[in-house]
């Protein structure tokens, strides 16, 4: 048998395709399941990027294009940090990925060495500290509470700084609470990176566009022109223009450590799909009244989601700035027993059983970093959305 890398053996295994697995086995059995555990928007991709990929099938755009990226998608990007950020980059400072997930990958590859301390707030997104892991960092894991919006707070990050810190990690709207860091929480945190000139901030704003209550959306690099030379501001169209699939992600930061993202990604994949960038070179263009529309259908579902979620005895939920996820805490549930005499006794046993008896996927706190709490993605249709919550509601009364 081949022995397999001690890399790979870093890597554990995602717990949401283990819950993704058994509501497929409890599917195949004929039970009705419904997922709410998806990580992608339930609406269609922009029909202009739709027909800007076909036109660029028809017109034989289909060959190898530059590493980073087409000139013309590399400046319509640096246009939207410009437009959307008050950010001045030119082209060569943006990078292209498939998917926002391989600039994150790159930009570690390219800037920790083994032992190098990355700083993630929990919750975090579940590909953070394993992607640090792959790279020989270290991910130093800073807690921060639902009474704080989830947020990490200047003193705490002061805290977590060491010699050995390379990268901050923030993530906003965050998946997998919603929250949103405001301006004055960002300055909070740009005055102290400004006395640790060592350490670089790598924002991940693929939640930008999907923000709620009139709030405007603010970013590290903006907020804190300081420390600009030391950030990657991170997006992508996947979440805002539907295109999870198309695999197109950017970025923007350093010119030296974008070349070097470039060297690393021309040595792995090479240029993301011609035709999804043509595809998102349309959507970043195009008109904005589906992406409206969307967040105005997002923000109904949240507000009716989160009063819903708090009628529930022992579900106590705050309200997301924006993303599609509630993350609510069932701790109040842990120790109860279920009518088939299971003790609950973390978030892994709650999710387990909420889809056993009333067939509802969710991802348990735990992945993200956040025992006793569980996520929601309200990414379907409010119909749906209703019959979870009321089956959620029913198994909720069961416990004793
Ligand atoms: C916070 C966050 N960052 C990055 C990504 C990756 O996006 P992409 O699908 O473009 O790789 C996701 C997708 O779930 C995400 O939630």
């Amino acid at each position: 048998m081949i022995k397999l890398s001690d890399r790979v053996n870093l890597v554990k295994p995602s717990a949401t395709l283990t819950i993704t697995a058994k509501a497929a086995e409890l599917r195949a059995a004929g039970k009705n399941i419904i997922s709410l555990s998806v990580g992608e928007p339930d609406f269609d991709t922009p029909k202009a990027a739709c027909d800007a990929a076909k036109a660029a099938i028809d017109a034989g755009f289909t060959r190898y294009t530059a590493v980073p990226g087409i000139p013309e998608l590399r400046k319509a990007i640096a246009a939207k940090f410009k437009k959307d950020n008050d950010l001045d980059y030119e082209a060569d400072d943006i990078l292209v990925s498939t998917g926002g997930k391989q600039c994150i990958y790159n930009m570690l590859q390219a800037m920790i060495n083994p032992g190098d301390e990355v700083i993630i707030p929990a919750p975090f997104w579940v590909s953070y500290p394993d992607m640090v892991l792959l790279a020989g960092g270290v991910p130093v894991i800073v807690d921060t509470t639902a009474e704080n919006g989830f947020k990490l707070s200047g003193p705490q990050l002061e805290a977590a700084i060491t010699p050995k810190t390379k990268l901050l990690f923030l993530n906003s709207p965050s998946n997998p609470t919603g929250m949103a860091y405001s301006h004055d929480d960002l300055a909070a945190l740009g005055a102290v990176l400004k006395k640790h000139e060592n350490v670089a901030v790598a924002t991940d704003d693929m939640y930008e566009k999907i923000l709620f209550d009139g709030k405007t959306f603010a970013t590290i690099a903006q907020v804190c022109p300081d420390v600009k030379d030391r950030t990657i501001t991170l997006n992508g169209v996947s979440k805002a223009y539907c295109m999870t699939g198309w695999r197109i992600g950017f970025c923007a930061g350093p010119r030296h450590l974008i070349k070097a993202m470039a060297k690393i990604q021309g040595q792995s994949t090479s240029n993301p799909s011609s035709i999804a960038q043509k595809a998102a070179l349309a959507a970043l263009t195009g008109p904005t009244d589906a992406l409206e529309e969307m967040v105005r259908v997002y923000e109904g579902r949240r507000t009716w989601l989160v009063a819903a979620l708090n009628k529930i005895p022992g579900v106590t939920c705050i309200m997301p700035d924006g993303a599609f996820y509630v993350f609510p805490s069932v701790q109040a549930w842990l120790g109860k027993k279920t009518p088939a005499g299971v003790v609950l006794k973390d978030d892994l046993d709650v999710c387990a059983w909420l889809l056993e008896d009333a067939g509802v996927a969710l991802v348990p706190g735990t992945e993200f970093g956040a025992p006793g709490f569980m996520r929601i993605s309200y990414a379907v249709a409010q119909a749906t959305l209703e019959d979870a919550v009321g089956r959620i509601a029913k198994a909720a009364e069961s416990l004793s």
